[in-house]
């Protein structure tokens, strides 16, 4: 659907983007993380026509977006991630402006602000002015001002910054919902918990480059397949301990043991030696690697900005 190719792009003092290759397939919805500053916001802005690329080329459906001009920006829906929207307006003032862009007749545009304030709850407070908006509620209209044109593709840059559980729930199932019904999303995320859930593909992103691109299982896959096993002392004794040995490299971690387990490792076989024991299942717990594990691992541990 999106075919992103080789995209450079220079700011005076930083190359944000250093080659960007990417495909984003119809219905699909991608998640783009990576540190701050890694280029995340330029790709976003990119493809939706706010910044020029240095180099490279996007096309959408097998044709040049250049060539494209209004017919693919009608087709393509911007959440910024600084909030954007008018404090001295209320909600339905604000979408009135947002919906003016995309030229929709005034009839329909009526019905489709009254369709996505409910949508995300705002309906009963879409006379208030935004200024007296908590800012769960400012980042659900910004959401749905990028909606009210039913665009093909939504780029959400970082939509739940700032946002409490609720909200943030009621956003996510939003989202699902739309995706569901046929909107392709790419969403960019701080939040690798976000990631996990929402998105059938992860790009991670850094310095300007995709260095990982997969399903979830994908990328864990490009972790070591280390599995660490850690045991709560009080369930063990030092000679049952002992017993543990064949299944690894047994370590003090603060309370705990900590196993390493080799290459031979069988869980069937460690289950089978708790019974044994008489070690309770409870006091043990296995360390399964998550999207964060990996993001560190690739990304490091040292402050960007
Ligand atoms: N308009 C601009 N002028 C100059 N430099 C810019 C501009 N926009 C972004 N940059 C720089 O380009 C790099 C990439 O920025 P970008 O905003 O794309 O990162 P990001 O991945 O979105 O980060 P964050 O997670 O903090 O939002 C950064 O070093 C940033 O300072
Ligand atoms: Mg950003």
């Amino acid at each position: 659907m999106l075919k992103i190719n080789n995209i450079k792009k220079q700011f005076p003092s930083v190359r944000a983007l250093d080659g960007i290759t990417l495909e984003i397939k119809e219905k699909e919805f991608f998640g783009l993380i990576g540190p701050n500053g890694a280029g995340k916001s330029t790709l976003i802005n990119i493809i939706v026509g706010y910044l020029q690329m240095d180099e490279g080329y996007i096309e959408f459906n097998g044709k040049d977006i250049k060539e494209l001009g209004i017919s693919y920006k009608k087709k393509i829906g911007l959440v910024p991630q600084s909030i954007a929207l008018y404090e001295d307006l209320n909600a339905i003032d604000n979408l009135k402006i947002f919906g003016s862009l995309f030229d929709i007749p005034k009839k329909e545009l009526k019905e489709i602000i009254n369709e996505k304030l409910n949508a995300v709850g705002l309906y009963e407070r879409k006379k208030d002015l935004v200024k007296n908006y908590s800012g769960g509620m400012k980042r659900r209209l910004n959401l749905i001002a990028a909606l009210l044109h039913r665009p093909e593709i939504l780029l959400c840059d970082e939509p739940t910054v700032g946002v409490d559980p609720q909200s943030r729930n009621a956003i996510f199932s939003y989202l699902q919902d739309l995706n569901t019904s046929g909107t392709t999303i790419i969403y960019t995320t701080h939040y690798m918990e976000e990631a996990e859930k929402l998105c059938n593909r992860i790009g991670i992103i850094d310095y300007g480059k995709i260095i990982a691109l997969g399903t979830l299982e994908e990328l864990l896959n490009l972790l070591p397949p280390k599995k660490s096993i850690f045991f709560v002392k009080n369930g063990l004794t030092e000679s049952k301990i002992e017993e543990f040995k064949k299944f690894g490299k047994i370590s003090i971690n603060n309370s705990k043991y900590k196993l390493e387990a080799n290459d031979e490792f069988r869980f069937s076989e460690f289950f089978a030696a708790l019974e044994e024991n008489g070690i309770d299942e409870r006091f043990i717990e296995v360390y399964k690697p998550n999207l964060e594990t990996l993001f560190l691992n690739l990304t490091g541990r040292i402050f960007r900005d």
